[in-house]
């Protein structure tokens, strides 16, 4: 157990990007409540993608971790959530089928809720608002009213997160995931994106390869792989009240977990050594993330590091590096090498959303869609150079149609962004683009793995995990 720690130990730290609630008793009430209620997600499971991603670190498998900038608690819908683990699933088949090895997929869902933010207020026509810091938090509505933080609002992000992991469960685990199905998960709006027909071959070739097995006697009756499959949640653990509250004792090892998901990440905002959010996720037994943005120097990753896994232990720690495009090979190599050095055991992954958000001339902001995969690309080149594995991606998606992100294949103009924005927060990749990109990384994971020496010991079984 971590040395002088205990669920409320952040409290005696410095901490940002916390709200100011006005009604502290209601703040304790609301707090009080949730310690009571059940766990959203279980130690044992959180286990599970530990192990899971421990096999990633050691290079073989890919984290595939997705979803909403913010979830919003008027956009919860079963259509919004099952054409998220649509698109999702397809991005995973393209990546399973590149490498021929597990990808780990974890969404940025069922509690993906609170937001840090640049600057604590914002001014809409000549009046200064607290600034929006997502639903769990307070309104994104330009009111004064609508702004001020409500701590009630922690129970209904706890709720609406029960709701969305309870579909997302029976989605994983109740058939609709079922490679045998693989045709199905294509939505009608992408049938005139020129990644369908990509995917399309793939999944006829999934499909071939699935009959292949059916006549030998395999299939999702026998090999509940290919029936169900494995799918975790993950969120910005920001709002440490909200996070101390679900922090359990798992009574099968005597260790703390947070429960309100399976894997929590430290931001780029909130990753000071000495501060509270640090502090909080060092105590906590789940996988964890840790975003690396351009100011983190050598030096301080590896005392986080120290700090966050002092046991260096497999899978406890994805890096999710986040510079931008141009910025990414100056950046990252010397976080690489240091990483090296010091023998940590980490999984790399990068996350080409924000580090390349601009102004368009319309005033949205957004994210071209080159930059993103440029960052991808550049990413990949320097473990490449580094001989080291680019084990993920992290991105801000969506399965709708949404008109964010500028270019891809459909070429969306700064013209389009007024048609379907829809986000809360920061622009996501629409389905297509989702899509696509996963092709971009497919080919980047086939160049790795051919310039790899090769090896007997490919362990098939735990491909099929
Ligand atoms: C985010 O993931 O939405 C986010 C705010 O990221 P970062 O901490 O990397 O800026
Ligand atoms: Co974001």
């Amino acid at each position: 157990m971590a040395m002088n720690w205990t669920p409320d130990s952040w409290r005696n730290f410095p901490v940002v990007q916390v709200p100011d609630y006005e009604d502290k008793a209601k703040l304790q009430s609301v707090e009080s409540q949730l310690a009571g209620y059940p766990p959203l997600v279980f130690a044992g499971e959180a286990r599970k993608l530990k192990r899971k991603l421990a096999r990633v670190a050691e290079g073989k498998g890919f984290l595939l971790q997705g979803g909403d900038c913010a979830e919003s608690f008027a956009e919860h819908s079963a259509d919004n959530i099952r054409d998220f683990f649509r698109v999702f699933l397809q991005m995973s088949v393209v990546l399973t089928f590149a490498g021929g090895q597990p990808v780990v997929k974890v969404g940025r869902i069922a509690g993906q809720f609170a937001k840090p933010r640049s600057s604590p207020t914002e001014v809409v026509d000549g009046v200064e608002l607290p600034i929006y810091r997502g639903d769990i938090v307070n309104g994104a509505e330009a009111t004064l009213e609508a702004r001020r933080p409500d701590p009630e609002r922690q129970i209904m992000a706890y709720r609406q997160s029960a709701a969305t992991l309870n579909l997302l469960r029976a989605f994983a685990q109740g058939g609709y995931a079922n490679l045998e199905h693989v045709h199905k998960w294509t939505l009608d709006f992408l049938k005139d994106s020129p990644a369908y027909e990509r995917y399309q071959e793939i999944s006829d070739r999934i499909t071939e390869a699935v009959g292949f097995m059916r006549a030998c006697g395999i299939n999702s009756d026998t090999a509940p792989q290919l029936r169900s499959t494995d799918f975790f949640t993950s969120h910005e653990a920001l709002l440490l009240g909200y996070e101390q509250a679900l922090t359990r004792v798992d009574s099968t090892s005597g260790d703390w977990y947070a429960t309100s998901g399976h894997m929590l990440w430290i931001g780029d905002r909130t990753r000071q050594p000495d501060h509270a959010h640090v502090e909080f996720m060092r105590g906590i037994k789940n996988p964890i993330g840790l975003k690396c943005g351009p100011s983190l120097k050598a030096d301080e990753l590896i005392r986080l590091i120290d700090t966050l896994n002092p046991e260096n232990e497999p899978g406890r720690l994805t890096l999710i590096a986040r510079f931008g495009a141009d910025k990414v090979e100056k950046h990252l190599p010397d976080l690489i090498r240091a990483v090296k050095r010091e023998g940590k055991v980490v999984v790399w992954s990068c996350a080409p959303m924000h580090g390349n958000t601009v102004k368009s001339t319309s005033g949205y902001k957004t994210r071209p869609f080159e930059a993103v995969l440029g960052e991808v690309r550049r990413f990949m080149g320097v473990h490449q150079a580094e001989g080291t594995h680019a084990g993920g991606i992290h991105v801000e998606m969506t399965g709708k149609d949404v008109t964010e992100c500028t270019g891809g294949l459909r070429a969306l103009r700064d013209e389009d962004l007024n048609d379907r924005y829809h986000t809360f927060c920061d622009p996501r990749l629409n389905a297509a683009q989702a899509l696509e990109l996963s092709f971009l990384v497919a080919e980047e994971i086939k160049k790795e793995m051919a310039s790899r020496p090769k090896t007997d010991d490919e362990d098939i079984v735990e491909a099929a995990e």
